[in-house]
């Protein structure tokens, strides 16, 4: 089999819920290793999109396609596959509160790969540490007793355990502080490299996007309505791209004024 070299491809994209049409005809294609943002205003199905990849979401018509699988006419026990490929990471950590975090990131482990929790540590510590977090430290805590940001980033380790080969992220800084922020966004990037992922983000941050993005596709109304690498977009004469633009440089002059304000948050 030859080895495709786009990691993810729409091809004329459609999804519908009853008469509204929310994904209207979207192409475009991520390469091997590339970071992707897919930036739009809430309500505009970004999630959707990314449902469509994991067999949440059927599309209407068009194709979707992991890896040159086609995922249209999957069945469902084949989507098995294509999850394992897929890691998503969602918005809010979504933890499990009565499990330790060791036990939250081996659970995946456990549960695909029939690993016992102590056959599971070596991993859990190896994936702790890829999100800069001690082993020592936290591995006995509940989600509870450690901070939001901790948790975020412990369920990016539960998503890298299992060792997907493209990362899903779903607003990944959506309500975080500015620090966090930064520091998730880092996180995104230096992973992406280090581990030779495609990642894909969909997210309403563009001051995000200009940080890490490869390339930044801008979605409005079930369409494209710009592309290109960061350079370019910057430079787009789009309304509403000027929008985001002007909301990112605005967010950028806030952190710096925070930041020289004092100590974090
Ligand atoms: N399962 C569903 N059934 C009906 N409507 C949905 C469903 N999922 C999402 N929608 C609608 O599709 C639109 C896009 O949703 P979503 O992808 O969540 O937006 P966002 O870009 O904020 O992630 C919204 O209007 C939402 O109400
Ligand atoms: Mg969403």
């Amino acid at each position: 089999m030859s080895v495709a070299s786009w990691d993810i491809e729409f091809d004329g994209l459609i999804k519908r819920f009853g008469e509204r049409t929310i994904l209207n005809g979207i192409s475009f294609r991520v390469a091997r290793g590339e970071i992707i943002f897919i930036l739009g205003t809430s309500g505009t199905g970004k999630s959707v999109l990314l449902k469509t990849l994991t067999g949440l979401l059927r599309a209407d018509a068009g194709r979707v396609l992991v890896q040159g699988q086609d995922l249209t006419y999957l069945q469902e026990e084949a989507y098995l596959d294509v999850r394992r490929k897929c890691g998503m990471v969602f918005q809010h950590p979504a933890l499990f509160d009565s499990l330790t975090i060791e036990e939250n990131i081996a659970f995946g482990l456990q549960r695909h790969l029939g690993l016992s929790l102590e056959a599971a540590r070596p991993r859990v510590r190896e994936c702790l540490d890829l999100v800069h977090l001690d082993y020592d430290e936290l591995a006995e805590l509940l989600p509870a007793q450690i901070s939001y940001g901790m948790q975020k980033r412990v369920s990016l380790a539960r998503t890298l355990a299992v060792q997907p080969q493209i990362l899903l992220f779903d607003e990944p800084t959506t309500g975080l502080d500015p620090v966090t922020t930064k520091q998730i966004n880092r996180l995104i990037l230096e992973l992406s490299r280090k581990l030779q992922t495609t990642s894909m983000v969909v997210s309403h941050d563009m001051d995000c996007a200009l940080e890490i993005a490869d390339r930044i596709i801008v979605l409005d109304q079930g369409r494209i309505i710009e592309q290109g690498r960061v350079d370019e977009v910057k430079k787009s004469p789009v309304p509403l791209v000027q929008d985001f633009l002007a909301e990112a440089l605005a967010g950028h002059a806030e952190t710096t004024s925070s930041d020289s304000g004092g100590g974090r948050p």
